[in-house]
């Protein structure tokens, strides 16, 4: 493809992430197009192809697999239909970029795995937290200071918010949610998890250590218990003589790292149709925006009965009434993880030839391998080793005589 032309997506699904997210993205971009986009609901798909000016419109993904006008596949639906379409897109030759997690447990990812090498096309999965300008600040910390580094890192949620369409985010945030910061921690200690523990008091409110096979440690306090007037993630790192912190990828303060600057703020993500006042307010603010713009989001929240019951469509009348216009947008979405510059990247290199540098298959099925084994170390309460050998495609090619 001559550099510079138009890349044609194939978009499938358009709920509540994808709407916000990707379609979005491809709106804005001076080189993606939207050329099929497919949802199973015929009023949303009109509704979203009409506004983001989608050259087709399908209530079958199939349609958009088979479609020879489309260049790199998208893949945003519930997780359990990930193997199936994202299976099915790379035999018909697609480059495929799927959400996470890559599928619900480390057999289905293997099977994207080799297909994905058989058919020769890449891969990516939606870990798009390697592509925040805040991770790229973290990553060179890491990288300078060198192993073993030690990290806590709490992710916390307030899951009243979630209304019925939504309840399959409830079931285990391990696999739904944490498999974002299992694939972030590798990534920026450059190593494989050894060992996993993990322990839960109410459900879906856990604690996690994990061992890298590099000395370094992590722990992970994840929790659907919270409250949206806490900025939701937040990192500690302890390196060598040298400490760093992170809060929401708006804020990096480092301790004892020399050439890094001591707080570094990064600007929000615009929306569609929102007051996008937060970009600027948290370049310029960082914590303190992010911390007053949640606290007004979670305030609304509650004056408008959505907490109390996410179920009523009246509550969420009332919110829209209350926020005004521009509503404000997705408190969990205004700052920048990196959705767009992962999503540009990797369709950007899939059709140049270069490899990516997006989450692979194999990060993609690390991460569902933590997540399972997390699980089953709160099942079994003990500790549970990991064998890497289980997602290093070299296992794999000489034991099942697999070929690329
Ligand atoms: N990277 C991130 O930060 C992030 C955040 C949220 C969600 N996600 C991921 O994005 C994906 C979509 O999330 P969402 O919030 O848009 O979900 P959603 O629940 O709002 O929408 C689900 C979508 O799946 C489709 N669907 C459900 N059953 C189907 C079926 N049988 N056949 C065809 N389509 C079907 C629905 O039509 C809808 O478009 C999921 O994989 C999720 O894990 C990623």
């Amino acid at each position: 493809m001559p550099a510079g032309s138009k890349i044609r997506l194939g978009v499938i699904g358009c709920g509540q992430f994808m709407s916000q997210q990707h379609i979005q993205t491809i709106g804005r971009s001076d080189r993606l197009v939207l050329q099929h986009l497919a949802t199973r609901n015929p009023e949303k798909l009109q509704r979203v192809a009409n506004r983001y000016d989608a050259v087709r419109a399908s209530t079958r993904w199939q349609e958009v697999i088979g479609d020879p006008e489309v260049d790199v596949v998208v893949v945003g639906v519930v997780p359990h239909l990930h193997p199936e379409i994202t299976q099915a897109a790379l035999e018909h030759g697609k480059p495929v970029y799927v959400e996470k997690p890559l599928a619900e447990t480390p057999q289905l990812c293997l099977a994207i795995q080799r297909k994905a090498w058989q058919c020769g096309q890449p891969l990516a999965v939606g870990f798009n937290r390697r592509f925040a300008p805040a991770t790229e600040m973290m990553r060179q910390a890491f990288h300078a200071a060198g192993p073993p580094c030690t990290v806590f890192y709490r992710i916390s949620d307030d899951d009243r918010v979630r209304p019925p369409d939504q309840q399959w985010k409830l079931e285990c945030r391990l696999l739904i949610e944490i498999v974002h910061i299992f694939d972030l921690l590798a990534y920026l200690f450059g190593a494989e998890p050894v060992r996993i523990e993990a322990t839960e008091g109410r459900f879906n409110d856990t604690l996690v250590t994990l061992e890298y096979d590099n000395g370094s440690r992590a722990s992970i306090l994840s929790s659907s218990w919270g409250t949206m007037a806490q900025p939701k993630e937040h990192m500690e790192a302890i390196l060598d003589r040298a400490a760093l912190e992170m809060d929401d990828y708006v804020e990096v303060r480092t301790y004892g790292l020399a050439d890094f600057p001591a707080v570094q703020r990064f600007a929000g993500r615009p929306y569609d149709q929102c007051d996008n006042s937060h970009v600027e307010d948290f370049a310029r603010r960082g914590l303190d925006a992010l911390r007053a713009l949640r606290q007004r989001y979670n305030r609304l929240m509650l004056d408008s009965g959505v907490l109390a019951d996410s179920g009523e469509a009246a509550n969420w009348e009332r919110l829209a009434e209350m926020m005004g216009q521009p509503p404000l947008p997705q408190i969990n979405y205004a700052a920048d993880k990196g959705w767009g510059a992962a999503l540009e990247h990797f369709c950007q290199a899939a059709m140049a030839g270069t490899t990516p540098r997006n989450a692979t298959a194999i990060d993609g099925n690390r991460s569902t391998a933590c997540a399972v084994a997390g699980r089953r170390s709160i099942e079994t309460r003990g500790p549970i080793d990991l064998d890497s050998r289980t997602w290093d495609p070299e296992n794999w090619v000489s034991s099942k005589g697999a070929s690329r």
